[in-house]
């Protein structure tokens, strides 16, 4: 089975074309081509994604990243070869325009190839995101990996949620944020410190280089709550306010200064994550653990997550998606497609809508 996906939930135009071979020993895939396209200099100047623009560089961007994958796909294989079966397209959640974009595009051509269109939840892409393991063109499905019930700490820059996956496809929301996602919060962080967008990388760069006794101290919003929500609107707030009280004494912020905040900040991020996240593998009894989305890049988070949960979950069945796709990007898109339709093969998706907010 041939799936020609596409992802324009956010700041990447992506598509990627994935072929599922099904056999004995489970299913296959192999990815024919694959390109994410990043609007992150476009949105360098507004110090965030403008949604305006983003709807905008879409539209430009669609064809022509998909002519590029058909030409990678063309230059492996033969053009007879070439029948797409279905194609997959993030209808939610994500920038409503942005996401329209890739959803008119992905009707036109299934209108014109006579292919039909399956509409895809861009949280279970993350979710699915840690079975490739690496991004080699061919990969088979480790299903010994996954074993449910399994845990998602979905971490990105518009969601902070802790997911009981009771199989692929069974998803059950037990926590998120009550305010920011810890992204936005990494994003924020950032821009006090004067660093350019996307800041999680910047402010990950900063608090890495920082040694010696921290004299800043932040908060760690929720960490003894009964349940397993998150607050990341107060820490941003602590810093800003710690941030303008140095600033009151000095003009600007010392390298050392900045580091000392960014290396706070993050602390208290990593810890009220594994913190909730451990509570929730051992009241859940989590066989598999998944941490997935644009946060889960960095390297001190997943070193705590590693520590904490650890204690009640082996570490070979902690999983992280591999560099290249813990941020958004069709491949992702394509398995959860996958999953979706073998699951329900007949259902035809009519009158396919951009949902913002969709919930898994
Ligand atoms: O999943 P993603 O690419 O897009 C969304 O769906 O939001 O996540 C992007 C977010 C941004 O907030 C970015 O700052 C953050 O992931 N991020 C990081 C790191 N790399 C990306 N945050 C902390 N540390 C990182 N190394
Ligand atoms: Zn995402």
């Amino acid at each position: 089975m041939k799936i020609l996906a596409i992802e324009t939930s956010c700041d990447e135009t992506a598509i990627c074309l994935l072929e599922a071979t099904e056999g004995a020993d489970g299913v296959s895939f192999s990815i024919l081509g694959n390109i994410t396209h990043s609007q992150v200099p476009d949105h360098q100047p507004y110090g965030g994604v403008f949604p305006a623009l983003a709807k905008r560089e879409h539209i430009k961007n669609l064809p022509i990243v998909l002519e590029q994958v058909l030409r990678e796909v063309r230059s492996e294989k033969t053009e007879d070869n070439q029948k797409i079966d279905y194609i997959c397209v993030t209808s939610g959640p994500g920038l409503e325009p942005a996401l329209w974009t890739g959803i008119v595009f992905a009707k036109e051509l299934g209108e014109k190839w006579g292919v039909p269109v399956v509409p895809v939840n861009h949280m279970e892409g993350h979710i699915l995101s840690v079975i490739v393991p690496e991004l080699t063109s061919d990969f088979s499905l480790l299903t010994s990996s996954l074993q449910f019930p399994a845990l998602a700490l979905l971490i990105s820059g518009g969601h902070t949620e802790l997911v009981l996956v009771k199989d692929i496809g069974d998803y059950e929301i037990i926590g998120k944020t009550v305010d920011d996602a810890v992204g936005e919060a990494f994003d924020k962080v950032a821009r006090i410190l004067g660093l350019p967008y996307p800041g999680g990388p910047e402010v990950s760069r900063l608090a890495n280089l920082f040694t010696g006794e921290n004299k800043a101290t932040f908060p760690r919003p929720m960490l003894h709550s009964k349940d397993f929500n998150f607050s990341f609107s107060g820490l941003k707030t602590a810093v800003l306010y710690y941030v303008r009280d140095l600033l009151g004494v000095n003009e600007t912020l010392t390298e050392e200064q900045k580091a000392s905040v960014a290396h706070e900040f993050q602390e208290a991020a990593a810890e009220v994550l594994s913190a909730k996240t451990k509570k929730a593998v051992e009241e859940f009894g989590a066989q598999t653990l998944i941490v997935a989305g644009g946060v889960s890049a960095n390297a001190r988070i997943k070193e705590k997550l590693l520590e904490e949960c650890s204690e009640f979950i082996e570490p070979k069945n902690i999983h992280f998606p591999a560099r290249e796709l813990t941020g958004d990007n069709a491949l992702m898109i394509a398995l959860a497609g996958y999953f979706k339709i073998k699951k329900s093969p007949d259902v035809v998706y009519h009158d396919i809508k951009a949902d913002g907010n969709l919930s898994l």
